[in-house]
C-alpha cells in the first residue's frame, strides 16, 4: 500500500514511528494551527478567514474543525494541519510532525523495528560534537573577558569596532589566545576525545591549536546550537588569512548555514524581509544598531539551501552588498538563486568603500534605513541600470543584456508573478510584451527539457512527481474547474461519485434495509464487484480497491479512512481526498445539501442513501453502455436470426433492470 511506503520512507530517514505519526495527525487541530497565523471567524460549523496563501480582500479560506481540514475556494490550496505547516512554513513532512508533536506535548517514539544502530551512533557522535563545541565556545569567551591577553589585545579590538559588551555576549564572541597548545592542553585535561577535537577542527593532527591569536565568532544552527567557529586574525601579516573557519563536519555544512539566523529569524518573520550581508561583523553591527532581520552567508557565496532556510520565515530577501565589482558579482549570482526559489529579491549596493558595518556606524540607523528604502532595486531594474549602461548604444550588447534579464525572469516559477515581471520589462525596455513572453517560454521549455533529461538519466523509471509539477508550472492558468479536473467522461462522473463517498466515509457502518450492519465501502464494493473491470478511471478504481484493503488489513491503524486518503503519498489521491472532503460539489446528487458549508456531520442514513443512489447511478451508466454495445451488434451485417433473438432478450432484461433502477433513483434515462 502506498501509505505504508510513505511512512517507511520517513521511518528509515527520520525514524518517527508510524504510530507516532498517526497520533500527531489525529491530535493536531487544524483551527489551533491556522489561528497562529490568521484570524478566523465562525461561519456555521466552519471557520472563515483571509487566505494566507494568496492575496484576497474577501475571505474564502474555509476551515472545517470537524473534518480537520482547510480549503481556500479562491486559490484552491487545501490540506490538514501537517500540510498547512509544510506549505506555509516550508517544512518537510518530518519537520511538520515534530513541530506539531512539540506543540501538543506528544512524545515521538522512534521506530524500534528499524535497525537504527547506525542512526543512534550518529546521534551520539553529534551530541559529543555539540558538547565539545560548547566547551570550546566557553574557552574562547573566558579568554576574551577574563584573561590578561584577552583584556589587553582582543577586547580592545572589539571595543574599537564599537561592539558593546552586551553585543559580545549575545553573539558569543571570543578570543583564541596566542600559543601552540593552550586549548588543546586544557581539553586534554578535561579528557575530551582527541579524535573528536580534530574532527571538529579545533586541534590539528599534531595536537596544536587550530585557532591562534584570533578573535572568535561562534556559528550556530537555526535552533541555536553551536556548530562551528570562525576566527579573524589580529595580526597585520598579509600572509595570514583574514578569516579561518571550522572544517565541515556532520553538524556543520557551511552551504546550509546562515550566520545569526537563530537570532534573526523572529524579526525576519515580523518584518517579512531578510537582509543578507557578506560579513560576520556586518551582521553584528547592524544588530547592535537595531536592525535585527539580518544574516550573512558566511564563508561562501549564497547557496540555494541558504535561501530556502530564509524561506521558512519570509519570501522577501534584500541583499546589502558592497558596491565594488565583487559585490556586484555576488549580487547577480544571488539574485537568480532567490528567484529560482520563488522568492522576491531586492538589491542595495552600498556607497564606494563602505560595507554595512562601516556605513551604519557612519550615518546611523535612520539614515541607513532611509538609504535602503531609497536605493533598493528589484532585479529587473538592477540589471537594466547596471548592464544597459555598460552596453551603451551597441545593439548586439544591448540584446545580450535583454536576454540576460529575460533569463532571470524565466527563473520565476509562479506564472502570475512572471507575467507581471514581463510587463514591467516590456514597459521599461520599450519592447513588445508578446515577443518577451515568447522568449521566456522558449527558455522555460528548454530548462524543463534539460532538467527532465537530467532526471531521466538519474532514474530511468517513471517520471518523478517533480516533472508533473513542472508541467503545471508551465501552465499559465492556475486552477481548472473542479469538475473538469476529475470527470473526463460521463462514466467517470459516476465512478467519481463512488470514490468520493468512499474517501469521505467509506469506513462508516450503516444499516441496510434488511437490518444488516455493513461498511459503506463493502456495500459499494459488493454491488459493483462484477463491473470493477469496466472502470474507466484508474484513479477511482485504485481508491476503491485501496479502501477495501485498508478496511480489511490486519495492520493496525488509528486512522480513519478519510485520514488515510488525506495523508496518502500519491499526490493525485491526496488531492482528490481533500477536494472531496471539502468541496462544495462533493455529493453532486445530495440535492441542495452543501456538505462543506453544512453545519452538521453527515447523518448516517444519508451515507447509506447516497451510497445506494451512487451505486444505482453507476449501474445505470454501465447498463446503458452494454445496451448500446448490444444494439450496435444487432446492426452488424451477417448476424443470424438466432443471435438477434438472444440479443433482443438480453436487451429486454437489461432495459427492464435499468428502468427499475431509474425509477428508484429518479433518473431520466435517455434511449
Ligand atoms: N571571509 C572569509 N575568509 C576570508 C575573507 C572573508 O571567510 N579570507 C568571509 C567572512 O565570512 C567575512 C566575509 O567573508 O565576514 C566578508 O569579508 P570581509 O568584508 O573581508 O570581512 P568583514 O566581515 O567585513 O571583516 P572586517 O570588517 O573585520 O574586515
Ligand atoms: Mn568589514
Amino acid at each position: 500500500m502506498k501509505f505504508t511506503f510513505l511512512v517507511k520512507k520517513y521511518k528509515s530517514t527520520y525514524l518517527i514511528s508510524q504510530r507516532s505519526i498517526q497520533e500527531v495527525i489525529n491530535t493536531a487541530q487544524v483551527v489551533d494551527i491556522i489561528e497562529d497565523y490568521i484570524t478566523l471567524k465562525r461561519r456555521g460549523a466552519n471557520m472563515l478567514g483571509l487566505c494566507p496563501f494568496h492575496d484576497e480582500k474577501t475571505p474564502s479560506f474555509t476551515v472545517s474543525p470537524s473534518k480537520n481540514i482547510y480549503k481556500c475556494f479562491g486559490c484552491g490550496q487545501s490540506g490538514n494541519p501537517v500540510s498547512f505547516l509544510m506549505e506555509h512554513d516550508h517544512l518537510s513532512f518530518p519537520e511538520a510532525i515534530r513541530t506539531l508533536a512539540k506543540r501538543y506535548n506528544l512524545e515521538l517514539e522512534e521506530d524500534n523495528n528499524h535497525d537504527d544502530d547506525e542512526f543512534k551512533e550518529q546521534k551520539k557522535l553529534e551530541e559529543s560534537y555539540y558538547i565539545i563545541n560548547n566547551y570550546a565556545a566557553d574557552f574562547f569567551k573566558t579568554n576574551l573577558l577574563d584573561t590578561n591577553d584577552g583584556k589587553a589585545i582582543a577586547l580592545p579590538y572589539f571595543k574599537e569596532r564599537g561592539f558593546l559588551e552586551s553585543t559580545i555576549k549575545k553573539f558569543e564572541l571570543g578570543f583564541a589566545p596566542d600559543g601552540y597548545k593552550k586549548f588543546a592542553d586544557k581539553a586534554a585535561k578535561n579528557q575530551f576525545n582527541e579524535e573528536f577535537l580534530q574532527a571538529l577542527g579545533l586541534v590539528s593532527k599534531k595536537g596544536y591549536d587550530f585557532f591562534r591569536n584570533r578573535v572568535m565568532f561562534t556559528i550556530h544552527n537555526v535552533s541555536g546550537k553551536i556548530i562551528a567557529f570562525a576566527g579573524r586574525t589580529l595580526s597585520t601579516d598579509k600572509k595570514q588569512p583574514k578569516y579561518i573557519n571550522s572544517p565541515e563536519t556532520p553538524i556543520y555544512n557551511k552551504r546550509k548555514v546562515l550566520y545569526a539566523l537563530h537570532l534573526a529569524k523572529n524579526m525576519v518573520r515580523k518584518k517579512d524581509n531578510c537582509y543578507i550581508v557578506e560579513g560576520y561583523t556586518d551582521v553584528i553591527s547592524l544588530f547592535q544598531n537595531g536592525v535585527e532581520n539580518v544574516v550573512a552567508s558566511s564563508g561562501t557565496s549564497l547557496t540555494s539551501d541558504q535561501v530556502r532556510l530564509v524561506k521558512r520565515y519570509t519570501d522577501n530577501i534584500t541583499f546589502l552588498y558592497d558596491g565594488d565589482a565583487a559585490g556586484i558579482k555576488a549580487a547577480l549570482r544571488g539574485m537568480d538563486i532567490v528567484l529560482e526559489n520563488d522568492m522576491n529579491v531586492k538589491l542595495v549596493l552600498l556607497p564606494d568603500g563602505e560595507d554595512p558595518d562601516s556605513y551604519i556606524r557612519n550615518v546611523g540607523t535612520t539614515k541607513f534605513e532611509e538609504f535602503i528604502d531609497e536605493t533598493a532595486k528589484d532585479f529587473i531594474h538592477f540589471k537594466m541600470d547596471l548592464l544597459l549602461e555598460e552596453a551603451g548604444d551597441d545593439p548586439i550588447k544591448k540584446s545580450k543584456v535583454i536576454k540576460d534579464i529575460i533569463t532571470s525572469v524565466a527563473k520565476v516559477r509562479e506564472p502570475i508573478k512572471r507575467s507581471l515581471y514581463l510587463r514591467q520589462c516590456s514597459q521599461s525596455l520599450e519592447l513588445d510584451e508578446k515577443t518577451l513572453v515568447k522568449e521566456v517560454n522558449k527558455i522555460i521549455r528548454e530548462d524543463i527539457r534539460q532538467r527532465r533529461l537530467e532526471k531521466e538519466r538519474e532514474e530511468r523509471q517513471d517520471l518523478p512527481p517533480e516533472s508533473v509539477e513542472e508541467e503545471a508550472y508551465f501552465e499559465t492558468q492556475y486552477e481548472q474547474a473542479e469538475t473538469r479536473k476529475y470527470s473526463k467522461s460521463k462514466h467517470e462522473f459516476q465512478e467519481m461519485d463512488l470514490a468520493r463517498i468512499i474517501v469521505c466515509g467509506g469506513d462508516k457502518v450503516v444499516k441496510t434495509e434488511t437490518g444488516e450492519n455493513v461498511l459503506i465501502v463493502n456495500l459499494i464494493h459488493s454491488n459493483i464487484i462484477e463491473v470493477m473491470q469496466y472502470f474507466e478511471n484508474d484513479l477511482y478504481k485504485e481508491i476503491i480497491e485501496e479502501a477495501i484493503k485498508f478496511t480489511t488489513s490486519e495492520e493496525e491503524s488509528s486512522f480513519s479512512l478519510s485520514n488515510y486518503f488525506i495523508n496518502h503519498s500519491n499526490e493525485k489521491i491526496k488531492k482528490f481526498a481533500l477536494d472531496s472532503n471539502s468541496s462544495k460539489y462533493t455529493y453532486a446528487n445530495w440535492g441542495k445539501l452543501d456538505v462543506f458549508l453544512q453545519t452538521q456531520n453527515m447523518p448516517e442514513e444519508n451515507f447509506y442513501r447516497d451510497s445506494i443512489e451512487a451505486i444505482n447511478r453507476f449501474k445505470i451508466k454501465k447498463f446503458t453502455s452494454v445496451i448500446k454495445a448490444l444494439q450496435a451488434k444487432m446492426m452488424e451485417k451477417g448476424i443470424t436470426q438466432d443471435t438477434t433473438i438472444i440479443i433482443l432478450k438480453a436487451l429486454q432484461t437489461l432495459q427492464d433492470q435499468r428502468k427499475e433502477l431509474a425509477e428508484i433513483t429518479g433518473t431520466v434515462v435517455l434511449r
